[in-house]
């Protein structure tokens, strides 16, 4: 088939490296020129494991092409995908307002019967105001489907090729039967539905997955004081299917593109038709308290944060990726820097993208994880990247100028830091803290 994917973003370049990967014919526009310059250098705007690999390899195919002419590429082709950002409004709304240039664009680039796909996340009924946009720039037939994308950062070409399930919402029986036929090379699990629920199935989802990481959070919260230890409660959670194991791993709050908005997203998509969903208000609630989490531990072990130093490892808001946008390294690097602390910061390779993105004065970038920690009143672990587990403790021992080591993501276990004398705190594992008594007071901030 011949595709045209609107939005160079995540989404939509893994999208269209991905078809094309699968034999097919894929043009990625993007308005951004600079980018698409890059992309037809063979130069990758994002990190993202094997993207690189498959875009050389399909543009040396001549099955992959990047363009910024919108027009010239919608023509061609027979399904166009809209992958472009639903960034949030202040008021926690999507703001649609590319979605729907992108539509009109489509409108009046129409030469002939084809299938528009939304993969941007969107409100329940965008798809039908698309059809609506397009309709009033031309008489050319065309059908509309939306098709929900779940793939993750770090992990998207593989989530992209290997999908849990494919969802496809449209009020077409043809275009279902073309989607399905696109997709049935990917999965069995292929749901054909209508374009309002398929709508609603990505903010459910990704609502349900952010409900998942806040409530284990909280149960960190409650171990901490009754002396549980929270992996060992997810663990044996996990093996009840109802549950499932994944989404259970306490820790600093999720962060990402996707969670932080989308909840939103839907607080207000329910608030809009009088709909107060408390749950998922709580669920942001707990995220936000649990990212000064850490700082609460800082000050127990340090008291007055004034002068101190203190070494932050990880700015991604996960491993895998350079992505920082919403990750919980900001907020608790802002709140370290507003309380007075000096802080010096490493990360294997979301640096570059924290200092254009995010606006934290006087914070100290370092170029390894041994300078973070060198000589600092305590060395605080935010994102769990690989490099950071290999390095022994008694190396972090010695580099601190105090012992102390707050582990926000769990990296480490009991017998690594039994060679240690660090006093050592993690999520939810109140029997690791080591050389203190009891955690700070939980005090909201
Ligand atoms: C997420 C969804 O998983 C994906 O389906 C959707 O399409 C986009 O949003 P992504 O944001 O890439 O993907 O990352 P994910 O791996 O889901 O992690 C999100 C955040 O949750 C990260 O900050 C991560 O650290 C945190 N997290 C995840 C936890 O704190 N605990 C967990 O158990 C899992």
């Amino acid at each position: 088939m011949k595709i045209t994917v609107i939005g160079a973003g995540y989404v939509g370049l893994v999208s269209g490296v991905c078809f094309s990967e699968l034999g097919h014919e894929v043009i990625c526009v993007d308005h951004i020129e600079a980018k698409v310059d890059m992309l037809n250098r063979g130069e990758v705007p994002i990190y993202e494991p094997g993207l690189q690999a498959l875009i050389k390899a399909n543009r040396e195919r001549g099955r992959l092409r990047f363009s910024t002419d919108l027009r010239a590429s919608v023509q061609p082709s027979d399904i166009i995908i809209i992958a472009v950002g639903t960034p949030s409004l202040p008021s926690g709304q999507a703001n649609l307002s590319f979605i729907e240039q992108a539509a009109q664009e489509i409108g009046q680039a129409m030469n002939g019967y084809k299938i528009i796909v939304t993969k941007s996340t969107v409100p329940v009924g965008t798809n039908e105001r698309i059809r609506d946009i397009v309709a009033k720039c031309t008489n050319v037939p065309f059908d509309i489907a939306s098709v929900p994308e779940f793939l993750r950062e770090g992990t998207a070409v593989q989530d992209t090729m290997n999908p849990d399930r494919i969802v496809i919402g449209t009020d077409s029986p043809s275009a279902g039967q073309q989607l399905t036929t696109l997709h049935q090379s990917l999965t069995s699990n292929i749901i054909v539905t209508d374009i309002r629920s398929a709508e609603m199935i990505k903010y459910a989802s990704n609502a349900f997955l952010a409900t998942k990481i806040s409530f284990i959070n909280e149960i960190a919260n409650i171990c901490e004081k009754v002396g549980a230890d929270v992996t060992k409660v997810a663990y044996g959670m996990g093996f009840d299917q109802r549950i499932g194991a994944s989404f259970l791993k306490a820790g600093i709050g999720y962060g990402g593109s996707c969670f932080p908005k989308d909840t939103q997203a839907l607080i207000q998509i329910a608030g809009q038709m009088d709909y107060d969903f408390k749950l998922l208000k709580s669920v942001v609630e707990v995220n936000r308290q649990q990212r000064y989490n850490v700082i609460r531990k800082l000050v127990s072990l340090l008291g007055q944060l004034t002068g101190k130093t203190i070494g932050i490892w990880g700015l991604a808001f996960k491993p895998e990726t350079d992505d920082v946008r919403d990750s919980p390294a900001y907020e608790i690097i802002a709140a370290l820097s507003d309380m007075g602390a000096v802080v010096k910061a490493y990360d294997p390779i979301a640096a570059d993208n924290f200092r254009h993105h995010c606006d934290v004065s006087g914070l100290i970038y370092c170029e390894n994880a041994r300078e973070a920690a060198w000589q600092s009143d305590a060395l605080c672990i935010l994102t769990e990247w690989e490099e950071f587990r290999q390095i022994p403790l008694s190396d972090i021992e010695s580099w601190l100028k105090s012992p102390y080591l707050i582990d926000g993501r769990n990296i480490y276990e009991e017998e690594q830091l039994a060679e240690t004398q660090l006093v050592y705190y993690s999520v939810g594992r109140p029997g690791m803290n080591r050389g203190v008594k009891e955690t700070a007071p939980f005090i909201m901030l």
